[in-house]
């Protein structure tokens, strides 16, 4: 741990001289910032040659679990190295994420998988917007290009998954689009305005539209997943994977559809897009079985009477209720992109949301002491309980959104625009 004081000392140095204001949300940011510096750097001391393998959460042992580039969060770890160079401006970090970044590569023909728009846009995305590398650029706009194949004109979305169904369903899904896919598009509109051709930025609106539509409620919480018929384009049924039932609503899956309508509203400007925002995240800060540190357990339905914990679990044997940090961190940086494009009292109702997720998410409770928790930054995250998989762990998606998030306080707080 001295070594890499020692090591990465420059930056913490950089940081403090920086730091002239007693500003106490400056003196926040930089003491997260300096943490997850610390934290990172014993990642990959950890990681040392296992090249290859990306870190995503920690086994029941504690140890490391791991997925290789093809794994939906195999962005993530390059993404932070990014944030954290740009956080800090020492080359030592953009080192590691241009070596952690590069081995992806070969997911700019993956047509397999939806979320090639997390694995891709956060890793060369980040690196792009720092460094102009053409080379980058190009993997991102070859990338765009497997994404449209999974297009479908009649359902007028991109497909998810290639089958399977619920937990507690018999329905088996031809054309199942899971919320999560919002994310993904931020890809497809980058793709637009990198190379002029206005067809990616028609795709992900087209998607964003039917999505709105049959996926989000008339309260404004959401289906994890829909399935469509793929001939006829028709709504079958909304469904789930990793929520309590088909009719809850998936605390991450929350999230994912707050972060990816404030999107397509940053894109186009379309004012439904803003309003489905603003009604996801007011479902959200309102909900009555939000707990006050406004970390969402697992899923917003489990608090109904009859609700079994781990009712779902293969083994049955998640007998209490668990919290999902990365369901807050997602929506903490959204909620900051979205306090930008509105006024007055929601202007601040969801900064103050925001800033409350972020100060629990530092807090013991949830930020790991240095050197543990598999050398992840939060811990008290949900992979899939319906599953019975990754259950109160640590999770990279968790650290990387928190860390987006503190790095758009930061320049929230230093007056620079958000994105
Ligand atoms: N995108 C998969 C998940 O949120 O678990």
């Amino acid at each position: 741990m001295r070594n890499s004081r020692f090591i990465f000392g420059s930056f913490i140095f950089i940081l403090l001289v920086g730091c002239t204001s007693v500003d106490s949300r400056k003196q926040f940011v930089e003491e997260n910032i300096i943490y997850a510096c610390e934290q990172t750097h014993c990642m990959l001391t950890s990681l040392g040659e296992t090249q290859g393998r990306y870190p995503r959460s920690t086994k029941k042992d504690g140890s490391l679990s791991t997925t290789d580039i093809y794994g939906w969060t195999s962005g993530f770890f390059p993404g932070t190295l990014w944030m954290l160079y740009e956080l800090t401006n020492d080359s030592c970090w953009k080192e590691k994420a241009v070596e952690w970044t590069l081995p992806l590569e070969p997911n700019k023909y993956n047509t397999k998988d939806h979320d090639v728009g997390f694995m891709m846009y956060n890793s060369f995305g980040r690196g792009f917007a720092l460094t102009k590398d053409k080379s980058y650029r190009d993997i991102l706009v070859q990338t765009a290009n497997s994404l449209m194949t999974r297009f479908n004109p009649n359902v007028h979305s991109i497909k998810s998954w290639e089958g399977g169904k619920a937990p507690h369903d018999t329905i088996v899904w031809q054309f199942p689009v899971i919320i999560d896919n919002m994310m993904n598009l931020e890809l497809l509109f980058w793709a637009s305005k990198a190379t002029g051709d206005p067809s990616f930025r028609n795709i992900a609106i087209s998607h964003a539209e039917k999505t709105m539509k049959y996926q989000i409620r008339k309260d404004g919480s959401s289906y994890h997943l829909a399935c469509y018929d793929p001939e006829t384009g028709n709504f079958i049924k909304g469904e789930t994977s990793q929520g309590y039932s088909n009719e809850s609503t998936w605390s991450r899956g929350q999230g994912w559809g707050i972060y990816g309508f404030t999107l397509c509203y940053r894109e186009t400007k379309d004012p439904r897009f803003l309003k489905t925002a603003q009604r996801m995240a007011d479902y959200y800060i309102n909900h009555p079985n939000l707990p006050s540190d406004k970390i969402p357990w697992w899923d917003f339905d489990t608090h109904r009477p009859g609700f079994i914990p781990g009712k779902f679990s293969k083994t049955n044997k998640y007998i209490q209720n668990y919290r999902d940090a990365s369901a807050a961190s997602v929506t903490a940086s959204a909620l900051l992109e979205l306090s930008s494009y509105v006024k007055d009292d929601k202007k601040k109702i969801y900064t103050e949301t925001a800033l409350q997720i972020l100060t629990s998410l530092s807090s013991p409770e949830y930020r790991a002491e240095e050197g543990k928790n598999g050398n992840f930054i939060l811990k008290h995250s949900t992979g899939a309980i319906p599953h019975g998989s990754e259950v109160d762990v640590p999770l990279i998606y968790a650290d990387y959104y928190f860390l987006e998030a503190l790095l758009r306080y930061n320049r929230m707080i230093n007056n620079k625009p958000i994105l």
